[in-house]
């Protein structure tokens, strides 16, 4: 399994550490995903909300040939130098002669799936949720990725604690999709919190 703490020695290393990623991405987070990732093996990953790119970084370490979708109307420069850089560092440590696909689309998530791009580039073994953080939104984010859902496919939504989170109590559709929350908290201090909705069997 590759480890979190590798991802943040690469970062800091080369002066990609942002004051945004200690808030962003704690440990207990990072091995979550690191061993999720390291059971679900996904080829194809869409990320609503990209920020600075300390989450996409993460996806393209833990899943080195994945194509990553990311999603944000407000591109930031940092966003790119993370993923231009982690992509190069990847390709040359697995030594394959083609370079990632990482598909940034700036617009909002609504837009972006009334475009069709993201249902072409799909479907998913991953999604990460973690954009407009109102409630309205966040289930829209939901409605919209779900159909687009590889079968064994994982979502994840960030910030159970917030309004947003209130979507992931108001999944009722049991009989195809198994929400479960997880308590591996961001930081005790901020209570971030992850809830994942597994679409098909638990891996
Ligand atoms: C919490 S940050 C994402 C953090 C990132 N996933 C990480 O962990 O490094 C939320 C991002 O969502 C974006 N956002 C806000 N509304 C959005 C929308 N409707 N669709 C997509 N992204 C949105 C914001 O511009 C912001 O960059």
């Amino acid at each position: 399994m590759k480890l979190y703490t590798d991802y943040v020695d690469i970062m800091h290393e080369h002066g990609l550490l942002r004051q945004t990623f200690t808030g962003a991405l704690k440990i207990w987070t990072c091995c979550g995903f690191a061993h999720l990732f390291d059971l679900l093996n996904p080829a194809n990953i869409l990320e609503i909300g990209r920020c600075d790119g300390h989450s996409l970084g993460l996806f393209r370490f833990l899943a080195p040939l994945a194509t990553i979708v990311s999603v944000d109307p407000v591109p930031r420069g940092h966003a790119q130098k993370v993923i231009d850089f982690m992509d190069k560092r990847e390709v040359a440590s697995t030594m394959v002669d083609f370079m990632p696909r990482t598909v940034f689309i700036d617009k909002t998530s609504d837009d972006a799936f009334s475009s069709g791009l993201v249902k072409d580039l799909g479907p998913y073994d991953f999604a990460l949720i973690d954009g407009d953080h109102t409630f309205e939104g966040a289930m829209r984010d939901w409605k919209n990725t779900k159909p687009l859902m590889a079968k064994n496919g994982v979502v994840c939504f960030d910030n159970l604690e917030m309004d947003c989170g209130k979507v992931f109590d108001k999944i009722d559709d049991y009989e195809t999709v198994k929400p479960f929350h997880i308590n591996f908290r961001k930081d005790p201090a901020d209570g971030g919190q992850y809830g994942f909705v597994f679409m098909g069997e638990r891996p």
